[in-house]
């Protein structure tokens, strides 16, 4: 299985438009060690050919021409993306989709209730159905299985976890199981797995249990911090409330992931405001110390 790695940033991406942040304006004037980063998908292959993109980022027209394997290649309208899958419904992780309208039919796989903000709060669906048919496929959300029958090899098993529904949810302020999903997906031929949960709030048991199992994880790396926004100014919100689990400190993604032994630790949906950007800063170092890496546009992960 090959997976690459189309955008490793969280919302916004990094450098963010607008933001002066002392990450942001280093990177913009070249005065940091770090990468920039557009906004959160992955793609994901057993045959090179033939992907299931999961996650539409608003910066997917620029991640699909860094991409030659997933590029047109025969015909006059072509495409390597079989199918897309939705994670949750924020902003970051759909507004792609209105990029994919010239398409064929769009075969989607989410959980109800990402369809339903997507249907009401971002009609994406709606919008889309004027363009192209968009064939929604329900998604379990108790971590049982499914195949995608265009992607070839792969199995997908797909679960329910506490992060949080973007503010146009209907659900914002009322968690729905299905609101937010993590994703084993399992090589058939080969029993290879990797878990991948952008958004994660909260380490449930069967979310430990679904990182113990796995041989790599590309998981929740948005801030280092629970108040990094709140401390430099930018927001009132914390990591924890809008659904992400800060990496230091107690309790912290990188105490989590000490606790997992075979796999490898990949940190993604990176938020410019989080240090680790910064390649030589402290917190990098206490990653590298800890044996997690730290995705970046363009990283292929062959399993
Ligand atoms: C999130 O993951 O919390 C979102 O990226 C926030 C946003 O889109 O602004
Ligand atoms: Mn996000
Ligand atoms: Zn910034």
């Amino acid at each position: 299985m090959k997976i690459r790695v189309l955008g490793s940033g969280a919302g916004g991406g990094f450098p963010q438009w607008n933001c002066n942040c002392n990450n942001c304006q280093r990177m913009r004037h070249n005065a940091m060690n770090g990468k920039a980063r557009t906004q959160s998908s992955i793609a994901v292959s057993s045959d090179n050919k033939n992907w299931l993109l999961i996650n539409a980022s608003p910066d997917i027209r620029a991640q699909l021409e860094a991409f030659p394997a997933i590029q047109p290649k025969h015909g006059l309208r072509d495409t390597g993306i079989k199918a897309v899958m939705l994670i949750d419904s924020q902003i970051d992780h759909t507004t792609g989709l209105l990029m994919l309208r010239e398409g064929k039919p769009l075969d989607i796989y989410c959980s109800d209730m990402v369809k339903q903000d997507l249907s009401t709060g971002f009609p994406v669906f709606t919008m889309l159905s004027h363009y192209c048919t968009v064939n929604h496929h329900p998604v379990p959300i108790d971590g049982s299985s499914f195949t995608i029958p265009a992607i070839a090899d792969l199995r997908f098993y797909t679960q329910a976890l506490k992060s949080k529904a973007p503010p146009y949810s209907p659900h914002r302020h009322d968690p729905h199981d299905g609101d937010n999903i993590g994703v084993i997906i399992e090589q058939i031929s080969t029993g290879k797995k990797v878990f991948y949960s952008p958004g994660l709030g909260e380490i449930e048991p069967h979310v430990m249990e679904a990182m113990q199992t796995v041989d790599c994880l590309l998981v929740d790396g948005t801030f280092w911090t629970n108040d990094e926004m709140v401390t430099l100014g930018i927001s009132h919100k914390k990591a924890r409330d809008i659904g992400h689990l800060p990496q230091s400190g107690e309790g912290g993604m990188i105490e989590v992931l000490n606790g997992v032994e075979k796999a490898r630790k990949i940190l993604i949906h990176i938020n410019n405001t989080n240090p680790i950007l910064d390649e030589n800063s402290e917190p990098r170092k206490q990653l590298d110390a800890a044996g997690i890496e730290v995705a970046y546009d363009g990283l292929e992960i062959d399993l």
